[in-house]
């Protein structure tokens, strides 16, 4: 079988808005989950790619689960070091390039202004650590591979802080969320449809070496997690039974077992300069997150009545 793109991680937010984006652009795709593969299988991984053959391997699997990596450091470094390093060399053995994802998290947050790709890197927690040591893996063994940071993904599928906000506005009027931590929404979607067009560019045409490499893809624009979390009961109120009050509260005031960045905002500019990729505003995103999934909510009561 040959195929012009093989997603792994294909359950999670990010894959599985880009089995639904690469279906609605007649872009063959096999997406395969934790059950049909386990990127720390290097031998399944390398048996994966040569019988599926495809023309670029997109990476969606991840260990996500930052606070829980404090304690889980052997599991984080198989799947986010150990992992993207059986892609990248079942890519390099078969010729194909490779597109892989990673995080805001690999930097400190102490820098004044949006990081850089370049920028230096200093990881707070393990969750970042092993990330990073999946990129410098990628790096040092396959020179055409594309590796794309973003920053607070949410999506329709999957859980996130979006959901959160909305499952708790249920049962609570008021709501603490932290207001000195500074980053970017990312909307899956718009993170799917950034990555095919990527790799429908560098499928279609031979890349030019600068069209390799690192590339920052978040929303456009920044806020804080109570800035954002104000911004969804705004835009979800029609269907609220009630807007619950955000109380902004200090990192400090919520300790968790990893430390977290206070500056995450990315520069996007390189992205937008070498392929022309923008993503909208996040506040259009998530406007357009909630209202897909009020529809589809709304569509799953008529299925049931
Ligand atoms: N979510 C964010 O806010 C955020 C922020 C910055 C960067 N990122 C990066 O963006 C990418 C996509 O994130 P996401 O939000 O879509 O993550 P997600 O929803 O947690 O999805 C990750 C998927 O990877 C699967 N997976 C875990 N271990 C695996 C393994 N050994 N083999 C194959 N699949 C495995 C998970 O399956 P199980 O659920 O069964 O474990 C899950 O379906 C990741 O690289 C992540 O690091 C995410």
């Amino acid at each position: 079988m040959t195929v012009d793109v093989l997603v792994t991680g294909a359950d999670g937010q990010l894959g599985w808005e880009l089995q639904r984006k690469a279906k609605a652009r007649k872009i063959t795709a096999r997406a395969l989950n934790r059950t049909d593969l386990d990127i720390a299988d290097k031998d399944a991984v390398l048996d994966a790619v040569t019988t599926t053959k495809p023309r670029v391997l997109i990476n969606a699997a991840a260990y996500t689960a930052v606070d829980k990596a404090e304690s889980e450091p052997d599991e984080a470094f198989a799947i986010n070091h150990d992992g993207p390093a059986h892609l990248a060399n079942a890519c390099r053995q078969t010729g194909i390039p490779l597109i892989h994802v990673s995080t805001d998290y690999v930097f400190d947050g102490t820098k004044n202004g949006p990081y850089c790709e370049d920028d230096s890197l200093a990881p707070l927690g393990v969750y970042g650590a092993s990330k990073l040591a999946g990129e410098n893996a990628i790096r040092n063994s396959l020179p055409q591979h594309i590796i794309l940071r973003t920053a607070w993904v949410y999506g329709a599928h999957g859980k996130n802080f979006v959901k959160t906000m909305l499952r708790l506005a249920e049962t609570q009027s008021t709501l603490r969320v932290v207001n000195d931590q500074h980053g970017c929404p990312t909307f899956a979607a718009d993170l799917a449809d950034a990555t095919l067009d990527i790799a429908q560019r560098i499928t279609s045409e031979t890349l030019p070496i600068e069209g390799y490499g690192t590339f920052h893809c978040t929303g456009s624009g920044r806020t804080t997690w109570s800035g954002l979390a104000e911004k969804i009961f705004e835009f979800a109120i029609p269907d609220l039974d009630k807007r619950p009050a955000v109380e902004g509260i200090a990192t400090a005031e919520y300790p968790t077992p990893a430390r977290r960045p206070a500056n995450s905002i990315l520069d996007c500019g390189k992205l937008t300069h070498t392929y022309g990729i923008t993503l909208r505003p996040w506040q259009d995103a998530l406007a357009n997150m909630l209202q897909l999934s009020l529809t589809e909510s709304a569509n799953d009561a008529k299925g049931r009545q």
